[in-house]
Order: structure tokens, then C-alpha cells, then sequence
């Protein structure tokens, strides 16, 4: 029997795509390599926020299957990959998914298919990597025998305002027959279809995206340590600043950029850059601020407790949000992750408490989960605020008991010190 979508990779952005499908009324399944993700969801359980267990179990009902065996995509009237695209250990791009994925499609391709990638890559990846890969596997031609494009996923996890349906789309095809297909299936799914044209300007503009926001975070960061050099109150500036109602967007300082997007997607695009002999020192530039940027937290804090006659070294300091992001529970690439590790090189002890993430392991070495707020305040030598979670109240961190380094800029009180002063 027919499959109208095979989704290759349930993570953040292939499941909530499946639940999306099945929404509709489209028959879906799922093909994941990672059998603790399989057997989780096929027992109900789901392992991203954005798509609740109880929506789960309406996709389960609906028919939709996930699985290990590639053979499901054979059935697929459509397939999309929402594979990772990482980094690889010497920080170059990493299309090793991507690659495998596509190998699986291909020995399974059937004349007619539509196969879309949705995962965040260089310009070029669909036509020069996915493309060949899907050819000389199935023997079938793009354009021609099956149908192929790219349409970068735009998801932002958590967010309450803006999900697959009512994020506009973006989509380019190999060829305007592959564009076509593509957004009649997308069309069923998205509220708004932006055609782009072709699949190197649909990956460029996922791209640009990204890097807008890296290149900005560090813009934004930079000032605030201008600020405290020249004793301006960069709160204040960001305020003002931010009443512009035309040509200007917001973004805040803090203790660096995470998740699997901002701080990796630059990356994929430096790469490409530099292979044009077109290097992007705007990127290059906001990478040194960016990498700085856990230090700062870590130097600031070991001055914080100098101050109070106390040593870095055996030190308890414990940490408000090891998650990238509020509410989540994602640490991939979090700033939290260098915080410890200078932390640990200082010789502090170093705890964590975060409601979203159950276990937080730093250089394989498990960060000990502080148990209960409050008291995990009155025990600490210092606590540092990293993320903007809900529970991180201000009369909670006006009465702490420990004195606070506030990297968020969020609170005042006598124990509250800020990250960028005034
Ligand atoms: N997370 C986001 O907010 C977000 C937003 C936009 C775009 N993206 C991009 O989407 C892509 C996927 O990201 P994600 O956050 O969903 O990743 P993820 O790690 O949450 O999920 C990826 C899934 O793919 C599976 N997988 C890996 N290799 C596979 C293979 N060869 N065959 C089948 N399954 C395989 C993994 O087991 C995992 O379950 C990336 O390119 C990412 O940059 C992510």
C-alpha cells in the first residue's frame, strides 16, 4: 500500500512535519536509524516538546508508523529528509546524514516520487550532493523519473505564535516541474508558499537567515562590552533603541549564542565562502566575539567571588539554565556547556538546575542536578542566571540568599549582580 509521506529523521523537525501530515489526512510514516527514538515513539512517547504525547498517540491512531527499515520509503509518494547537519570534530561542515540518508532513498526510489531536503546545508547540497546520490543509486533521472527539491524547515521550538502552518515556506526545485510537485504537497501542509528560484537560492535564503541572527547576536553582545568600558547603560540603549518602529530589530546580550541552528549554520555558509574565495569576515568577526563570550561569564564570576574573599577553586556554583533557549530542553552547542568546563578548570564545583533538563553531561562527566530551588540557593557560593526560564522569578532572585551573576540583565536586588554593568 501507498504512503502519501515518508519523513527520514523524526527529530525537531521531521516529527512535528509527520504530526503536521497526519493533521492533514495524509498517510505518514517515519524512518529513523536511531532505535531509542523509534521504540519511544512507537510506544507513545514523545521525545520532542513541540509535539505532545497526546498528539502523538492522535498520529498513532491516524496509521502513522515509525520504524528502522528503510524499506517504507519504497511506498512513499513523497519523502522528506530532516536529517542533522553538524559539524564535524574539526568544525568543518558534516553532510555524512545527509549523504546516508539519500542512499537509503535512492536504492529504494520509485519512479514518481517527490523527494524533498529539508535539512540546513550549503548552497548546492541538493543538486551537487543529494542529487547524484539519488541518480546513480536508483538509475532514475531528477526532473524527469522523480522529482526533486529543497525547502528549508524554519521551525523555532517553543514558539507559541509561529509553527509549520503559519511560517511561510520557502521551496525550490531542480527544475520548475520539481518546484511544482512540491508546492502542490507543501500547499496541503502551509498556510504560504514562497517559491524560490531555484534549490541553491532556497538553501542560500535558510542561510542568510541564520547567519543574520549569529552575525547580530554578536553585533549586539559586542555593544554591550563597549557599554560597560564606556560606563553607558546598555539596558537603557537597548530600550531606546528598540522604540524604532522601522530598520531596526532587537536582540540581547547574554552568555552566547546555542542549539543546533545559530551557532552551526554559519558555518556551513563560511565553508562554502571560502571555497569561492569569497571568505564572509562579517562571520569570521562574529565568531571571535561569540567564542569569547562564555569566558567573559566565567572571569566575571571568578571577580565576583574574589570580591567576596571567596576562591574560585572548591567554590560551589551553581547554574540557572543549562537549556539554549527558555522553556526548552535542548543543550546542543548551549553556552553552558564552556561555562562549566572553564568553571571545572578553575576548580570550582559546578551544579546545575534547569526543570527542563533532566541530566546535563559536560566532557562526559555528569554536571549534578541541584534538587530544589530555593535551597539550591542557600547551598551555592554563587549562582549564575543563564537562561530566561519562567521559574527564574524576580521576587525568587530579588530574596536569593547566594549572590547572583545575572547574564540576562533581567534582575536587580542587593545580591544581583549583572553581567554588563553600568
Ligand atoms: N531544530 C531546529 O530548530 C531546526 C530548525 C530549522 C532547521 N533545522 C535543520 O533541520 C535538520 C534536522 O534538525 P533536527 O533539529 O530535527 O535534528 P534532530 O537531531 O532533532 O533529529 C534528526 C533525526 O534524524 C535521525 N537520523 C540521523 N541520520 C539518519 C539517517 N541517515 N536516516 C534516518 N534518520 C537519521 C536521528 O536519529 C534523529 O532522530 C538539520 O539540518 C537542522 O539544521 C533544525
Amino acid at each position: 500500500m501507498m504512503t502519501d509521506l515518508v519523513v527520514v529523521g523524526l527529530g525537531h523537525v521531521g516529527l512535528p512535519l509527520a504530526a503536521r501530515a497526519c493533521a492533514v489526512g495524509m498517510t505518514t510514516a517515519g524512518y529513523d536509524t536511531d532505535g531509542a527514538v523509534v521504540d519511544g515513539l512507537r510506544a507513545g512517547r514523545s521525545h520532542i516538546g513541540d509535539v505532545r504525547d497526546a498528539q502523538l498517540a492522535a498520529m498513532l491512531t491516524a496509521g502513522f508508523r515509525a520504524g528502522r527499515d528503510p524499506a517504507v520509503l519504497g511506498r512513499a509518494g513523497t519523502v522528506v529528509i530532516c536529517v542533522p547537519t553538524g559539524l564535524t570534530a574539526d568544525g568543518a561542515p558534516d553532510l555524512s546524514a545527509v549523504r546516508a540518508a539519500a542512499a537509503d532513498v535512492a536504492a529504494h526510489l520509485r519512479p514518481g516520487t517527490l523527494v524533498v531536503l529539508e535539512s540546513t546545508s550549503r548552497p548546492g547540497t541538493t543538486q551537487e550532493v543529494v542529487r547524484p546520490v539519488l541518480e546513480r543509486g536508483s538509475g532514475l533521472r531528477a526532473g524527469e523519473d522523480f522529482y526533486l527539491a529543497y525547502s528549508p524547515e524554519r521551525i523555532d521550538p517553543g514558539n507559541p505564535s509561529f509553527g509549520l502552518s503559519n511560517t511561510p515556506k520557502v521551496i525550490g526545485g531542480c527544475t520548475p516541474l520539481c518546484a511544482k510537485y512540491a508546492t502542490a504537497f507543501y500547499g496541503r501542509l502551509v498556510d504560504t508558499l514562497v517559491v524560490a528560484r531555484g534549490t541553491r537560492e532556497a538553501e542560500m535564503a535558510k542561510l542568510l537567515e541564520n547567519t543574520y541572527r549569529y552575525v547580530n547576536i554578536a553585533l549586539v553582545n559586542e555593544i554591550a562590552l563597549c557599554c560597560d568600558a564606556l560606563g553607558i547603560d546598555v539596558r537603557d540603549v537597548l530600550h531606546c533603541a528598540a522604540t524604532k518602529p522601522f530598520g531596526y530589530a532587537p536582540f540581547r546580550p547574554g552568555a552566547g549564542v546555542g542549539g543546533h541552528c545559530i551557532p552551526v549554520d554559519p558555518h556551513h555558509l563560511a565553508a562554502s565562502a571560502d571555497a569561492a574565495g569569497r571568505p564572509l569576515r562579517l562571520v569570521s568577526a562574529a565568531r571571535t566575539v561569540l567564542d569569547r563570550l562564555p569566558r567573559h561569564v566565567t572571569e566575571r564570576a571568578a571577580a565576583l567571588l574574589t570580591g567576596l574573599g571567596k576562591p574560585v577553586a572548591g567554590a560551589e556554583i551553581l547554574l540557572l539554565g543549562a537549556a539554549y533557549k527558555p522553556g526548552s530542553a535542548d543543550v546542543r552547542h548551549s553556552p553552558a556547556v564552556p561555562v562549566v568546563r572553564d568553571l571545572r578548570e578553575r576548580g570550582a564545583r559546578v551544579l546545575y538546575h534547569d526543570p527542563y533538563v533532566p541530566e546535563f553531561t559536560v566532557d562526559g562527566t555528569p554536571v549534578p542536578r541541584a534538587p530544589e530551588l530555593p535551597r539550591a540557593l542557600a547551598d551555592a557560593g554563587l549562582a549564575i542566571l543563564l537562561q530566561d526560564h519562567t521559574c527564574y522569578g524576580a521576587p525568587l532572585m530579588a530574596r536569593a540568599p547566594c549572590p547572583v551573576l545575572d547574564t540576562l540583565g533581567r534582575f536587580s536586588g542587593p545580591r544581583i549582580t549583572q553581567l554588563h554593568r553600568c
